[in-house]
């Protein structure tokens, strides 16, 4: 039997509904939850992710504070903008559309944001509060994939989980929300560095791919049933696109022949992401003092 479709787009739909209720309170008490969205360059993939996050900021009744700079800014401007960010009470969010321009130091620029604007989750002292399970932002892709498994109430307690893929954004923070008390799973975090990945990845009830590489998991490496994430979003050149090119996940589509359960691409992690992003949003303008 074919692997079920988890809809990601009806499941954010539902968040973003309670984010759009959650701001019309907060506006009751004049208090318009905004985001500054820093873009700095020209990468097509960044411009489209900028673009849909200010979208659904607008629909949710926010404001987007839309900042896109040269891709030669110079590091000390950033940091500055940033510093200005963080004392203007007008705005409850800052986000920094990575990857920055190689002359820009990323862990700078993340460190400079306030962790009460961090609706991103990577600043450091937001990284701990995660581990070590104290309040905080929680990063959106990661919460996203959780909300989701929980969502089609897969059995996340004591089931065995491997993660492909040992990014700051997503490998990483992901086995570690995995492996709270309330969560349970056990984790396996596989990486370029794997050995034998098929060996890991078969024994997968719970199957992330976030390596960011196009049709990495095929069915061989899928254990019967399981339940597939697919956090890549991959451009491949299509000629028969009208953009030249085509999204593809880091799950080949015959997996759907295998899996209990799988996310599209798009529409399966992507709209989570966006949705994760304005639940963090509104939580800034909520906690803000004013
Ligand atoms: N680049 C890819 N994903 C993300 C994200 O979630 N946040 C930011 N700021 N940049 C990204």
């Amino acid at each position: 039997m074919p692997a079920v479709v988890i809809d990601g787009k009806a499941i954010s739909q539902k968040i973003r509904e309670d984010v759009q209720r959650r701001t019309t309170i907060l506006k009751e008490k004049s208090i318009t939850p905004c985001l500054a969205v820093i873009l700095a360059g020209e990468d097509p993939a960044s411009i489209s992710y900028v673009t849909a996050k200010e979208k659904a900021l607008t629909e949710a009744g926010m404001t987007g504070r839309n900042i896109h700079l040269p891709a030669d800014t110079a590091e000390t401007k950033l940091l500055n903008l940033i510093a200005e960010l963080n004392k203007d009470t007008s705005v409850h969010g800052i986000l920094v559309q990575l990857p920055l321009p190689r002359h820009i130091n990323e862990d700078k620029v993340i460190t400079a944001i306030d962790p009460a604007k961090d609706v991103d989750g990577f600043h450091p002292v937001s990284v701990g509060n995660m581990v070590l399970g104290r309040p905080g932002f929680l990063p959106c892709t990661p919460h996203g994939v959780l909300v989701l498994l929980r969502e089609i109430k897969h059995p996340l307690s004591g089931a065995h989980a491997v993660v492909v893929g040992r990014s700051n954004i997503v490998g990483k923070p992901l086995a570690n929300l995995l492996t709270r008390r309330d969560v349970n799973a056990t984790v396996t975090v596989c990486h370029t560095g794997t050995k034998d990945l098929v060996r890991h990845t078969l024994e997968a009830d719970i199957l992330i791919a976030a390596a960011g590489k196009p049709a990495l998991i095929t069915p061989e490496m899928v254990k019967p049933g399981a339940a597939v994430i697919d956090v890549g979003v991959n451009r491949v050149p299509d000629s028969s696109a009208k953009n030249g090119y085509r999204l593809c996940g880091d799950v080949e589509n015959a997996v759907a022949e295998k899996a209990g359960y799988i996310t599209p691409v798009p529409g399966g992690v992507g709209p989570m992401t966006i949705a994760m992003l304005m639940q963090n949003v509104v939580q800034a303008a909520e906690e803000s003092k004013v």
